[in-house]
Parts: C-alpha cells; structure tokens; sequence
C-alpha cells in the first residue's frame, strides 16, 4: 500500500479527530480542485493565451491582469455549486457574491486572493492563491458585507497555493499548518510536510526597500540596524529576499524561517498599507502562527484587528518570533 496520504485521506482524518465538519472539509476540496484548474493555465503561460492585462480595473485601484479575473471565475464556479457557502468575497470583487438562489446556501464564508503576485504573472515567477474560511455569525444576514467583517482569530481555514516549479497547498484549520504537493500525473495533492515549523530567530527579511524614504521612523531605524550588520546593536549579519508575490516570500519563511514585511508608507497616506486584511494579512498570519511564528501590523497583532471594511489594508510584520518581536519593539518603543 502506498504510503502517501492524499489531502482527501487527510481531511478525512481531520474530522474523525474533530478538527473540522464534512461541510468544511467538502468546502477544503472544492478549493483545492480549484486552485489546481489555476494551476493548469499558469502551467500552459503563453500557450493558454492567460498573460496580459485584461483591460479592466479592481476596487484596489490596481490595473486588473487576466489570470487575476480568471483565476477569480474559477474559484466561484468551483464554489457556486456546492452547498457549503453562504457567499465569497475576493480582492477582484467591489462587493460579496452570493451564493445563486439556484443552489443550495451552506454556513461558511470563503474570502479570497484569487491570484497573489499579479506583476510575476508576465515574468514567469511563482505566484499563488491565498484563502480565508469564516463561519457565518448568527446575527446578521450571512450574504451581507457585514457578515465578513470578523476578526482573523474567527477564522476556521486558511491557505495558500504557490503556482511555482511545483505547485504546493499550504493548510491549517486550527490543528498546525501542513504542506502538500500537486502529484501533476494523479492529479491529487499529496502531504509532503506535517506541522511545519518556523525558527524563532532568523538572519534573513524580506521587504520592498525602494520604499524606504517613506516609512515611518522606526521603521526605517530597524532595518538600518539590520543592515550595519555583525557590527551594529543586532549583533549578526543579514541576507534579503525579495520574490514580490506574497505567498512566495512566506512560503520561503514557513519553510526556513524569516521575516517579511509590508510596512506602512507615507506613498498614499489615506492607505494605512498595500495588503489587504481579509484576503492576505488574516489567512497568511493564521497560517503562520500555526507554525509557531507571529504576526503583527507594527504594533498589535493582526489577528485581533476588527474589520471595519472588506477591502481594508493593513501593514504586516510575519514570520520568526523573536525577528516580529524586534521590530515590533522598534514601533512600540517610537510611539
Ligand atoms: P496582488 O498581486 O494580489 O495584488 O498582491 C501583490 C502584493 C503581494 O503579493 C506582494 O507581497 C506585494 O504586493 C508586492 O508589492 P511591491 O510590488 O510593492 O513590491
Ligand atoms: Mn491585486
Ligand atoms: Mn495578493
Ligand atoms: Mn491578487
């Protein structure tokens, strides 16, 4: 018998062990066929015609690639149908789809980032799927916008896919953070890595430094230090990494530790960041607590931050503990 155990095999497993319902654990599947239907056009490039812009724009002001409205069509057609979902909301979407009244309506919300990385789309580097899973709260109507506007530590699921030289799915429904591989020949995403783990301390981050003359101060003091190196107050040398699709650069974090961080910058000041809460902060820090590391905007953590709007954007600092640690001093300490 083979000793794989397929992400089905694992689910099934999870809710014998009462991590999660069968509805959940239908919802966890529909997504993953999903992802691998985006995986297949981002594997075809050029040949599938799914480069470029597609002409149109999204509520994030961003000139919208066609793989980001692909990408989105295939998640809600995946889930349309299902039964598990009361509705889905998606950083390519102005408001919350709800589920036709042509299908039955489940109890779960599924928020996503249908294409992670847009500007690696044209070049050939890794780019992703990020997704948060929420229950429907009693009190208000499930469809509405107000339903979503739970803070991440609601969260019941949460994943990325990196459409990368292999295509990996991350997952944690509460139970540690695991990794699977797409077998591209069986089709199935099989377990590769079981409770993976994020050193505390690290000697790499990972940050867009050509925005550096916009931080805040502390901001700017802290990677400063980093960079006097051995010499300076942290005491040992540093190396950067910097993919620019967000699931690339914390998957590289989950899996050798690392601190990425998309800082707050005085660019647009009405933005208090570029990524967004709901569909990229929230699933990516659950995700990454899980595996024992922290996640913070600068001050606080990031998954206690009420929502106030669907499309919000906040600044994240995620990855070793005691790297979030530092410079989540360095704000404390300047306010
Ligand atoms: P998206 O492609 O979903 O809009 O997200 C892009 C994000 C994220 O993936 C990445 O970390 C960041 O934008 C890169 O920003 P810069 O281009 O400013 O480096
Ligand atoms: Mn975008
Ligand atoms: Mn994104
Ligand atoms: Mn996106």
């Amino acid at each position: 018998m083979s000793q794989h155990v397929s992400l089905t095999r694992f689910l099934i497993e999870e809710e014998r062990a009462d991590h999660i319902n069968a509805d959940l654990r239908l919802l966890i599947e529909v997504v993953a066929r999903a992802c691998k239907t985006i995986s297949v056009a981002v594997g075809k490039g050029a040949l599938g015609g799914i480069l470029g812009d597609a002409g149109t724009g999204n509520i994030q002001g961003e000139a919208q690639k066609k793989l980001d409205v692909i990408a989105n069509e295939v998640l809600l057609e995946a889930n349309a149908w299902g039964g598990h979902l009361a509705a889905c909301a998606s950083e390519e979407m102005d408001d919350p789809y709800p589920i036709p009244d042509a299908f039955p309506r489940g109890n779960f919300l599924l928020l996503f980032d249908p294409l992670d990385g847009s500007s690696n789309i044209d070049v050939n580097v890794s780019i992703g799927t990020i997704f948060s899973v929420l229950k429907c709260p009693g009190d208000v109507q499930c469809v509405d916008t107000q339903a979503f506007l739970q803070p991440g530590s609601s969260q019941v699921a949460a994943g990325y896919c990196v459409y990368g030289p292999a295509t990996t799915l991350i997952l944690t429904v509460g139970h540690g953070t695991h990794q699977f591989t797409l077998d591209r020949e069986q089709g199935s995403f099989v377990l590769t890595q079981r409770d993976m783990r994020i050193p505390e301390e690290t000697q790499e981050f990972a940050i867009n430094m050509s925005n550096k003359r916009h931080w805040e101060a502390p901001m700017q003091a802290y990677i400063d230090d980093l960079l006097i190196g051995k010499e300076g107050p942290r005491g040992k040398n540093f190396n950067m990494r910097w993919i620019a699709s967000m699931v690339a650069d914390v998957h590289r974090i989950l899996t050798r530790g690392g601190v990425f961080i998309y800082p707050w910058d005085k660019k647009d000041p009405n933005k208090p960041g570029k990524l967004r809460l709901m569909y990229e902060a929230n699933p990516m820090s659950f995700l990454v607590e899980q595996a024992g590391g922290a996640s913070t905007n600068g001050r606080s953590r990031i998954m206690d931050i009420p929502p106030t709007e669907l499309h919000q954007r906040v600044p994240v600092f995620l990855g070793s503990k005691k790297e979030v640690e530092a410079v989540t001093d360095y704000h404390r300490k300047a306010d």
